[in-house]
């Protein structure tokens, strides 16, 4: 009972059993607070909160046609694939062209469960395969963060995908092999920082996405995971990140990691370029530099795998 001061419910002036007078007092805070949330102003606290989550899961980059001047969030963006070309959807509060009829579950279904409001699945270039670990708190923080930015109407451009990939019902087979819809878990052998890390890494910066070779049909392949892969989006190489000494970051310290994932820069002194850089810019470099800290203790105990995504040299 730590709202109310104790003499207020102890005090002379209630004659009331004490028990009777809490729960009365309970009551009328539990209403107060009911029409404090229907007041429609966000609380600053919650669209902070959600901001954050907005960066970590690089949500802005793949809905922001950055390229071509787009607004922000209002969709656009070419995801070049084997599969075709997807153009990431307005996810602005627009009620005609965005997401701005949607309730919070539609929303929810959409990111964790990868299901559109009309319960037809969404392809995997949209990363809820990732995104279905998002915990709760951060779900509804990062809807109410979204329901606070500017409108744009644009209406969203169709997929440019070969036969058979757009038909969107092949998704469902897709789905059964490979999504596996479960919130993030925690490992209780681990430590807390070790979990921040697995929790950023794997739930919204969704760095498996690019970071893990594919199968013939797009599957991940968790045995791999981390390894890097041969034709990343935009059929580019991605480098392996698993400790491994020769063919991945093995030789890099975890400040080395954490240092990268604010500025860019290599320990060699290079610069992450292509999606590396936009991963970078649009999301890795706004976290705290303890979020940054755990992503790399996450990535140093990884088991090193001995594979190298050709067209990178490493020495
Ligand atoms: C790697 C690129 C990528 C990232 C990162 C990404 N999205 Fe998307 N998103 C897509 C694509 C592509 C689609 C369309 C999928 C389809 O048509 O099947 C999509 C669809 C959506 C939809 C459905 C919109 C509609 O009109 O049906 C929502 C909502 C959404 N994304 C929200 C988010 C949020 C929130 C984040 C960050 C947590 C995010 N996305 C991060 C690529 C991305
Ligand atoms: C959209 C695809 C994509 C995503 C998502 C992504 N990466 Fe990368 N990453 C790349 C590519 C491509 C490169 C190579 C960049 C270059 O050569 O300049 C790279 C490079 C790296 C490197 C440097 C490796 C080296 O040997 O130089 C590290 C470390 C890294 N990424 C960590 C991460 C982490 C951690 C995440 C998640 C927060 C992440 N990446 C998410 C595509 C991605």
């Amino acid at each position: 009972m730590r709202y109310f001061p104790q003499h207020l419910v102890a005090g002379r002036l209630f004659h009331a059993p004490r028990a009777l007078t809490s729960a009365f007092l309970l009551l009328l805070w539990a209403f107060a607070a009911a029409a404090q949330g229907q007041t429609g102003t966000p609380d600053a606290d919650l669209v902070n909160r959600g901001a954050y989550v907005f960066r970590a899961g690089g949500c802005y980059e793949c809905h922001t046609d950055t390229k071509n001047k787009g607004a922000a969030l209002a969709g656009g963006r070419a995801l070049p694939t084997p599969f075709g070309t997807f153009y990431a959807p307005n996810i602005t509060p627009d009620p005609e062209t965005g997401i701005g009829r949607w309730t919070e579950a539609q929303f929810a279904a959409a990111v964790r469960q990868g299901l559109a409001p009309d319960g037809m699945p969404y392809y995997p270039a949209f990363p809820y395969t990732s995104f279905t670990q998002i915990r709760d708190g951060d779900l509804h923080a990062l809807w109410v963060y979204l329901r606070a930015q500017p409108a744009v109407r644009q209406a969203n451009k169709p997929h440019d995908l070969g036969f058979p990939f757009n038909l969107r019902m092949l998704t469902w087979g897709w789905r059964l092999l490979y999504f596996h819809p479960a919130r993030f878990t925690p490992d209780a052998s681990q430590s807390a920082q070790w979990n921040r890390g697995a929790y950023l890494a794997n739930a919204l910066g969704h760095c498996g996405e690019c970071h893990t070779p594919r199968d013939p049909l797009g599957g991940l392949e968790t045995d791999m995971r981390y390894a890097g892969s041969n034709d990343g989006a935009e059929g580019k190489p991605v480098p392996n990140i698993t400790p491994h000494q020769k063919n991945g970051i093995g030789t890099w310290s975890a400040q080395d990691i954490a240092d990268f994932l604010g500025s860019g820069m290599t320990p060699e002194g290079d610069f992450a370029g292509g999606l590396m850089g936009d991963v970078i810019d649009d999301s890795t470099k706004y976290l705290t530099d303890d979020d940054r800290m755990a992503i790399a203790v996450y990535l140093k105990s990884l088991p090193p795998i001995d594979f190298r995504p050709h067209g990178k040299q490493k020495q």
